[in-house]
């Protein structure tokens, strides 16, 4: 039996995905139509092994969270549920303090993943190399290439090509390490467990020999898992690496989330493609490339959508309305002849007759094969807002006529006149 991790976070995370993570944690936002997690869990429900999906985290249980969950419980065999820690407790910490949880019933390796990763995951295949590599004490880890620059972003790994061993981590290294990279995903043995006991135990002394009585509860419970497992763990022959090259990419920003969306949609033609809209009759709207639309969207025959994108519940789209490279979230309303390129639009929010809205695509360097998109700030060096996707918040209107290119637009927001380069506060 085998049992996968999703690490969720918490609410202070996600800063580089405002506004769109004002309005639902993060891991809950809509990718290709589905909550962002709910990929991985689909993936596992692949392998039949794989009894039990706990997300851990320190999001407080909201109602998104709760009916996400609820729905989750239904739709998907395994059993789903959330361990919520009491605060951030890194990206280790979780597993060490929910480690009877997660060992009960004794799983023979477990899976654990990043919620902000997109990928194929083969994860069928990860755990017969992981068996095939480990005992009971091993780690395989995901990794793929990426350019020397994106690297340093990024945990490097450096492996040993005759046996595949991790020799060497490091954790966004200032300068450059490996090309290959942790893809967020690893395949752990059971008794990885113990050893963040070892590094809760060293932590539990330093607070002692501190003397800091007032020392917060949480400092020996936060463990990174970065650098403090995976780093100690690699040269020791216990941690190997699992190459893909498969796509795979980051949801940090808007722009990643818009990059996302594309190779999910991609790889609706593998997994899903009933969830692919086609070309069907006259009476529907004509669709180039791959798109999804929500059975309870409303597209107007006379729209031309895609390619890129997703056309969430209850969206309306207008006559004449042109959309691409973008994702349209629940209840969004795109009036006649308008035109989205490159934008999310917000819930609710709504673009007026005839406007624009259009942002800039950020597609990873098609020169460089193993190219990944970097979510770096917002802002450039002079303090101006870098060319990006366009985002409207939730319920943001935008009058008729006019033209929103570059910009970010928080929540709550009547725009009444053009703008470009600017975020709208
Ligand atoms: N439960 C829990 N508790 N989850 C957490 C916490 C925490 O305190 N902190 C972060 N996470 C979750 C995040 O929600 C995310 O899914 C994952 O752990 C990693 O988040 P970050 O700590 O923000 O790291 P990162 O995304 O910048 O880098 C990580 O991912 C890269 C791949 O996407 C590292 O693992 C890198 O080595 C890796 O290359
Ligand atoms: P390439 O992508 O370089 O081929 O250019 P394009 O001619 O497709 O133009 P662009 O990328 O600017 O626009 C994409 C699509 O949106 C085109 O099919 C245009 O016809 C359509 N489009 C552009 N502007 C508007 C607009 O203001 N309103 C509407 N309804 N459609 C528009």
């Amino acid at each position: 039996m085998w049992k996968a991790i999703i690490l969720i976070g918490g609410p202070e995370k996600g800063t580089r995905f405002r506004p769109l993570s004002l309005d639902v944690p993060k891991p809950l936002f809509p990718v290709a139509g589905f909550p962002m997690v709910q990929h991985h869990i689909e993936a596992c429900c692949q392998v039949p092994e794989i009894k039990e999906i706990l997300l851990i985290g320190f999001f407080p249980l909201s109602d998104e969270l709760k009916s996400f969950l609820e729905y989750a419980k239904k739709q998907f065999t395994p059993s789903i549920r959330y361990l919520q820690e009491y605060t951030s407790l890194g990206t280790a910490g979780g597993l060490y303090h929910f480690r009877d949880q997660i060992g009960a019933g004794n799983p023979s390796a477990f899976l654990v993943f990043n919620a902000d990763v997109c990928c194929n995951f083969p994860l069928q295949e990860i755990l017969s190399f992981h068996k095939s590599k480990t005992t009971d004490d091993g780690i395989t880890i995901v990794a793929t290439e990426a350019t020397q620059q994106e690297s340093m972003s990024y945990g490097c790994v450096v492996e040993d090509a005759a046996t595949g061993e991790a020799t060497h981590y490091v954790e966004k290294p200032e300068t450059f390490v490996s090309s290959l990279i942790n893809c967020g995903v690893y395949a752990f043995s059971p008794k990885v467990l113990q050893y963040m006991e070892n590094v809760f135990k060293e932590h539990q002394s330093e607070r002692f020999d501190s003397g800091d009585d007032n020392a917060d509860q949480s400092f020996s419970e936060r463990i990174s898992l970065e650098k403090e497992i995976l780093n100690p763990y690699a040269g020791s022959g216990k941690m190997f690496v699992y190459k893909t090259k498969e796509v795979w990419g980051q949801i940090k920003s808007a722009a990643s989330a818009i990059h996302a969306n594309k190779l999910y949609l991609s790889l609706y033609h593998k997994t899903n493609p009933e969830r692919l809209a086609q070309n069907s009759h006259k009476q529907s709207p004509t669709i180039i490339g791959d798109v999804f639309i929500h059975p309870n969207a409303e597209v107007h025959s006379s729209a031309v959508i895609g390619p890129n994108v997703t056309i969430d519940d209850r969206v309306v789209v207008g006559p004449g309305v042109r959309v691409s490279n973008s994702i349209l979230l629940p209840g969004a309303v795109l009036k006649n002849h308008s035109c989205v390129l490159n934008a999310i639009i917000g819930w609710q929010s709504i673009v007026g007759d005839w406007s624009r809205v259009e942002g800039t695509a950020h597609q990873p360097d098609p020169n460089a094969p193993f190219s990944k998109i970097i979510s770096d700030g917002l802002f450039n060096e002079d303090g101006r807002l870098c060319p990006s996707i366009t985002v409207l918040g939730y319920n943001v209107f935008i009058a008729p006529e006019i033209i929103i290119l570059n910009s970010i637009v928080l929540p709550n927001k009547t725009i009444q006149s053009s703008s470009k380069n600017l975020i709208i506060l």
